[in-house]
């Protein structure tokens, strides 16, 4: 059965059975259609945010496995804590604290992936009706998981620094929100990375009208140049919630992520992470205990980083070489994604259906808006695709949005 067949056969059901809200108002999504053609044979998919395949440490993880078998045995394949594994949380603990602040295991909780932190969130803080503050642009799944608890989006003007102190606090003050949600590292969908003085001017409003600000954060370790900023859980301690993830630094597949938080934060977390699946995979929480311990995963960070580095700057190069049309992009030092913005109203909307006929896929920009869309606007991955493949997608997006009119 096709998907439509499968929508339309659950609207029906919708009228028979008492549906939830949340399940009757849940929409067909384009953009899932459109992965779904992303991943076509030939298509060169800049589309997705997914970690390049080839670079995943399989050898390694297979001796961690046999490692984890034989040292942790039954206890790894056992329930475990709703919080997490305790060797987890102090390892993850100890990767989060800074010179400027010391996290403590008992401020970890540990999700499957960051994506289930936000969910976590959104029930720890939203009823219906609840504003959540973002970026503009801010990161799709954060839109999907808050929606999911009715929350109401106000964007704040944003600029490659971060957001608009001024604009943030008029908007602080108006709506009251239950929190502010960002992206302050490589932010997705945009590339950029906050300042020091937008991350001070944040934490400061934060302080000072006592809102939390959820810091979504999976992407600073993939830095590639320049100078590293403060964290913002260093500079806003108890306002701050930082939410981690595994996803990008060694497999998506693995779903470790965590929340770093005050422990009373925490521990309710830890109540919705009971209800919601009793506790994260023990198995994967004791195998990347186990890489990291051994000194792996750092070393496959810095394996990671250098080619991702190398894909942006050929990325950078062929779109310097294929457009020179008023098209513009972010530079990001590090994360995964470019940000492009096309000239003369084009839209990038638009296009995705030529692109994809044309054998290459990409995010359009307007999916990441919480409020006003830009659909000249979109995200491409750089790290997922080789070097060759890299250059004849851009090649290809060039020849779409040439044609275009
Ligand atoms: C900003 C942001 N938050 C959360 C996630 C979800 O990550 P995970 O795979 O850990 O669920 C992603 C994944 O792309 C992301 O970019």
């Amino acid at each position: 059965m096709g998907d439509k067949d499968i929508l339309e056969k659950s609207d029906k059901l919708v009228e028979r059975w008492k549906f939830s809200p949340s399940a009757r108002n849940l929409k067909p999504s384009f953009i899932r259609t459109m992965l779904k053609g992303s991943s076509q044979p030939g298509v060169i998919n800049f589309a997705g945010g997914l970690p390049a395949p080839e670079l995943f440490p399989v050898d390694e993880l297979k001796e961690v496995c046999t490692r984890v078998l034989d040292k942790h045995g039954r206890l790894s394949l056992q329930y475990s804590l709703s919080s997490g594994v305790q060797e987890m949380r102090e390892l993850l603990a100890e990767r989060s604290s800074t010179d400027d602040y010391q996290c403590t295991p008992d401020e970890i909780q540990v999700t499957s992936g960051a994506q289930q932190a936000l969910d976590m969130i959104g029930r720890v803080f939203i009823e219906p009706g609840s504003v959540v503050l973002t970026e503009e642009p801010t990161y799709l799944g954060a839109i999907q998981a808050f929606t999911f608890y009715q929350a109401r989006f106000v964007s704040v003007s944003t600029d490659s620094d971060g957001m608009l102190p001024d604009d943030l606090e008029k908007k602080i003050k108006q709506h009251k929100p239950a929190f502010v949600y960002v992206v302050p590292d490589f932010q997705n969908p945009a590339g950029y990375s906050w300042s020091n003085e937008r991350r001070k001017a944040l934490v400061g409003l934060a302080r000072k009208y006592d809102v939390p600000v959820v810091d979504d954060n999976p992407y600073s370790e993939l830095r590639f140049t320049g100078e590293k900023p403060k964290s913002l859980k260093a500079l806003g301690g108890q306002h701050v919630i930082q939410l981690g993830t595994f996803s990008k630094l060694i497999s998506p597949g693995l779903r470790i992520g965590w929340i770093a938080a005050d422990p009373e934060i925490a521990a309710l977390c830890e109540r919705m992470k009971q209800a919601a699946d009793l506790h994260t995979n023990t198995f994967t929480q004791y195998v990347i205990y186990e890489f990291s311990r051994g000194g792996g995963l750092d070393r496959h960070i810095e394996r990671i980083k250098a080619a991702y580095s190398r894909r942006r700057d050929t990325m950078i190069e062929a779109l310097k070489a294929n457009f020179d049309d008023g098209t513009t992009w972010t530079e990001p030092e590090g994360g995964l994604f470019l940000w492009v913005k096309l000239p003369d109203g084009k839209s990038a909307n638009d296009l995705i259906m030529t692109a994809l006929e044309n054998k290459v896929a990409y995010v359009p920009g307007m999916y990441f808006f919480s409020e006003k869309p830009d659909d000249t606007t979109l995200r491409i991955n750089f790290c997922n695709a080789t070097e060759e493949n890299i250059k004849e997608g851009v090649r290809r997006l060039a020849k779409v949005f040439g044609e275009a009119k």
